[in-house]
């Protein structure tokens, strides 16, 4: 018979331990929520934010990131190029079309209230004005850049998902393909589409515009025209 009053005790317990301490218990919950890919229940993800987000006030040193560090993101006024004007929604894009979440985080979860609370920490400017996001509507050639520069990029944007090219050594998933390989079945795939052209809608779009898959996409901001030439000429493409 541990009934009530052993709930009882875990409440007061609970009560005792105070407001500000359970908020920075929660933080401290949110943080390892947000380096850890069983935040989706999806057998098939295995990807944490921090795959895609660094959490310092400037980006990652040698890491091309397609998200953009979340340090200050709690305040902002709007995300993900203005589409977005609630944080939760924000994202639960992120959640559902990246980690393959079945369904959205809703506002009451613990889960939620732990990353918002991790979040906020992390926000110390609550004027932090929101972020650009361009996409890249139009799919076109890039020039090519210096082969060298391509390897630097893919490096630090492609290997920790891909692994290394021609193997795919050390690659997050084996859901992700071996570059450049994969692009051998694309003249099957894409007739009369030059290969590079889908390799840069790939990139450009992720799974958007009907392209599919779980790989973020890629803007302006995310990655220049520019490496992305650099990164094409070392793919060979
Ligand atoms: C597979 C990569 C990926 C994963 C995993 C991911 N994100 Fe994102 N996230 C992105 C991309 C790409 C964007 C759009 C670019 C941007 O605004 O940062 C984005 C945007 C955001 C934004 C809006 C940022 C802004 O200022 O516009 C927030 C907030 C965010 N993500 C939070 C999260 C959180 C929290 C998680 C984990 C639950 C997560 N993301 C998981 C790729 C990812
Ligand atoms: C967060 C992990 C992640 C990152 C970072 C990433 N990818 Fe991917 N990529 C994937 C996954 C997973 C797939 C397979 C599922 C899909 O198509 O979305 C994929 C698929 C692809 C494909 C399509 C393969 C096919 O099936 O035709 C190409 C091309 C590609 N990635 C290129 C790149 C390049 C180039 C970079 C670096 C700029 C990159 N990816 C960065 C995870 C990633």
């Amino acid at each position: 018979m541990r009934g009530a009053g052993w709930l009882a005790g875990l409440l007061a317990g609970l009560l005792a331990a105070g407001c500000g301490e359970s908020t920075s218990s929660a933080a401290d919950f949110g943080e390892e929520l947000f380096q850890d890919d069983r935040l989706s229940e999806s057998q098939f993800n295995h990807f944490s934010c921090a795959t895609c987000h660094a959490t310092t006030p400037s980006p990652a040193a040698g890491r091309l990131l397609a998200g953009h560090t979340l340090h200050n993101t709690a305040f902002r006024p709007s995300w993900w190029g203005g589409y977005e004007t609630e944080l939760l929604n924000a994202v639960n894009f992120c959640y559902v079309h990246f980690m393959r979440g079945v369904a959205p985080l809703t506002r009451e979860e613990p889960k939620s209230r732990a990353l918002y609370e991790y979040l906020v920490r992390i926000s110390p400017d609550p004027q932090a004005p929101a972020l650009p996001f361009t996409v890249v509507a139009d799919i076109m050639e890039v020039p090519r850049g210096a082969v060298s520069r391509g390897a630097e990029v893919y490096r630090a944007a492609c290997q920790d998902c891909h692994g290394e090219t021609h193997t795919g050594k050390g690659r997050l998933t084996e859901q992700a393909s071996v570059l450049p390989e994969v692009v051998n079945d694309y003249d099957a795939l894409f007739p009369g589409v030059p290969k590079s052209l889908v390799v840069i809608e790939k990139i450009r779009h992720g799974q958007f515009f009907g392209v599919g898959g779980n790989m973020p996409l890629y803007s302006l901001e995310a990655l220049s025209d520019e490496d992305l030439g650099a990164l094409l000429a070392f793919l060979e493409l």
